[in-house]
């Protein structure tokens, strides 16, 4: 497969380097657990990745069948199951062609299934926060194609800012790293997702967002920091429609997933209750074997992707994970009446 070559080479690779094509690997503190990378260079025909590409080809078919079973795609986007099938296979080639990419094709098809839960007349486009080198904008640019919504992408283009010390996902060291320049994502979007569907917003979020104005039916924040994610939220959730989705990639980090069920944060920007998350710490169910926390083993060589990143969580404007039976406090009262 082709690679739209970029302008200047990325001086930086992610720390974890990519193990596949369509694996997310988020960026691994010095001294951590780190894979044994090597372990898979050399471990010939049972090289879990090569095992790890089969197994992801081979169940393509059931993956897309069973995600895109979603009940409630509505009719007027025509989804038989040839355009359902069209569709799932335009994702894996994506994910498959664009090399640097973090988010798998499957995180992609659940994205597809509830974006293509809202009625047309239903007013709102789709977000994406962190694209990189615009693999994941091309998949959703297609899946907006057929939903007939609007893209819009916020990213740096220069890689992931300065480490705040308060955020506990971030280092010193990552400055820059996932290295998109804006020309490159264009040039990915327009060879392998639909240009027309895109708008590219380019700065750091704290300066971005706050000039965003349209409502959103479904935000994508694939941005790994806490205080990324801090300014991806307080800015955005307000704009979700009233049943508007919201996914994160980070799902497998349960401090990152914590923001989405900390009754103090909810209280404290939205004066509501958190709205809790699906997924938390293994992502929703694409096919996947991830029992977390960490990755397992095949056979000697270190291995995660088939039992991580695959997959998304993700919660809903209208969601609650609020803990309201407190017995012991006041029993026969609602405890919403507590706080
Ligand atoms: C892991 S990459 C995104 C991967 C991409 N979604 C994919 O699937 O290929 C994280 C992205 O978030 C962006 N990012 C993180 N924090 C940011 C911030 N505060 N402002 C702007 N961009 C930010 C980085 O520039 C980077 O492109």
């Amino acid at each position: 497969m082709t690679e739209v070559q970029e302008s200047r080479p990325a001086e930086r690779e992610p720390p974890d380097a990519r193990l596949s094509d369509s694996v997310t690997q988020e960026p691994t503190p010095p001294g951590a657990d780190e894979p044994a990378q090597n372990d898979n260079r050399n471990a010939g025909f049972f090289n879990p990745m090569r095992i790890i590409r089969w197994m992801d080809t081979l169940t393509l078919p059931f993956a897309i069948f069973f995600i895109l079973s979603e009940r409630d795609i509505h009719p007027a986007y025509n989804m038989t199951w040839r355009r359902k099938f069209a569709l799932g296979w335009r994702l894996f080639r994506i994910t498959r062609s664009i090399r640097k990419c973090g988010t798998s094709w499957r995180a992609h098809l659940v994205m597809a299934s509830k974006i293509l839960t809202f009625p047309p007349e239903q007013e709102g486009v789709v977000v994406e926060c962190g694209c990189w080198q615009g693999a994941s904008s091309a998949c959703l640019s297609v899946i907006c194609e057929y939903a007939d919504r609007q893209l819009i992408v916020y990213d740096s283009f220069a890689g992931l800012p300065p480490a705040d010390p308060r955020d506990e996902q971030a280092n010193d060291y990552a400055t820059g790293y996932f290295y998109g320049p804006l020309e490159v994502v264009r040039a990915n979007v327009r060879k392998y997702g639909v240009m027309d569907r895109c708008t590219f917003r380019k700065g750091w979020f704290e300066d971005t967002l706050v000039d965003h104005k349209q409502k959103i039916i479904l935000a994508y924040l694939d941005v790994d920091y806490q205080k990324s994610l801090h300014e991806c939220v307080t800015r955005l959730w307000p704009w979700l429609v009233d049943k508007g989705y919201m996914f994160i990639d980070e799902y497998l980090i349960l401090r990152y997933c914590a923001l989405f069920w900390s009754e103090r944060w909810w209280r404290t920007y939205f004066d509501t209750e958190p709205p809790g998350m699906i997924g938390a710490g293994v992502g929703v169910g694409v096919g996947q074997f991830w029992v977390g926390p960490k990755g397992a083993r095949i056979g000697r060589a270190y291995s995660r992707p088939y039992q991580a990143a695959h997959s998304v969580g993700y919660t809903r404007k209208d969601f609650s994970g609020y803990w309201s039976f407190y017995p012991d406090e006041n029993a026969g009262s609602s405890a919403r009446d507590l706080s």
